[in-house]
């Protein structure tokens, strides 16, 4: 497994890994990415293996706040520890901007998800109202970098 900055020649890669990861309503377009992709204080990292995308996270950073945005495995890629590799090179990517946290938003009921937050070091900080939704909260999380 390599990891490596994201081009726009992964771009379709991209769009394949969230249709496998996400239902329709929440995954991010192709204008998402490719606007990822050009932002400034933005890393967006893939891991490819046996010559393919199989796997990508997407990190920002402002003064001493980073925040992951995205992080998501292919189906058959998943329970080998891309995703914690892939924080991994997030926070590394953020320490080096001058962060001193990060910051996430996560469902609730995404347990994989939740699992890797806490295995790499996040913990609850607060609840944020109605944010995938009436009723619908997100988690806060948080983690020292
Ligand atoms: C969440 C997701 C990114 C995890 O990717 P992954 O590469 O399988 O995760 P890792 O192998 O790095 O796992 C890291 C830790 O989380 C735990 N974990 C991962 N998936 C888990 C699951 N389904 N159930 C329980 N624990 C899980 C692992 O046990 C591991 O802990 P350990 O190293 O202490 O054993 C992947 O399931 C996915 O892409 N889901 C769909 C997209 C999504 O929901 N993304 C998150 C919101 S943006």
């Amino acid at each position: 497994m390599i990891m490596a900055p994201a081009t726009v020649d992964d771009l379709e890669s991209l769009l394949g890994l969230e249709s496998a990861g996400f239902d329709a309503p929440e995954r991010w377009s192709r204008d998402s990415w490719a606007a990822e992709l050009d932002a400034d204080q933005r890393l967006v990292v893939v891991s490819r293996e046996a010559g393919r995308v199989g796997a990508v996270a997407c990190f920002s950073v402002l003064d001493e706040t980073a925040e992951l945005l995205r992080v998501v495995v292919a189906p058959d890629c998943r329970g080998r520890g891309t995703a914690r590799r892939l924080v991994g090179a997030g926070k590394d990517w953020a320490q080096a901007r001058g962060a001193r946290r990060m910051l996430l938003e996560v469902r609730p009921d995404n347990e994989p998800a939740l699992a890797v937050y806490r295995a790499t070091g996040f913990q609850p900080i607060a609840r944020r109202k109605d944010y995938y939704g009436t009723g619908r909260h997100a988690v806060v999380m948080e983690c020292e970098i």
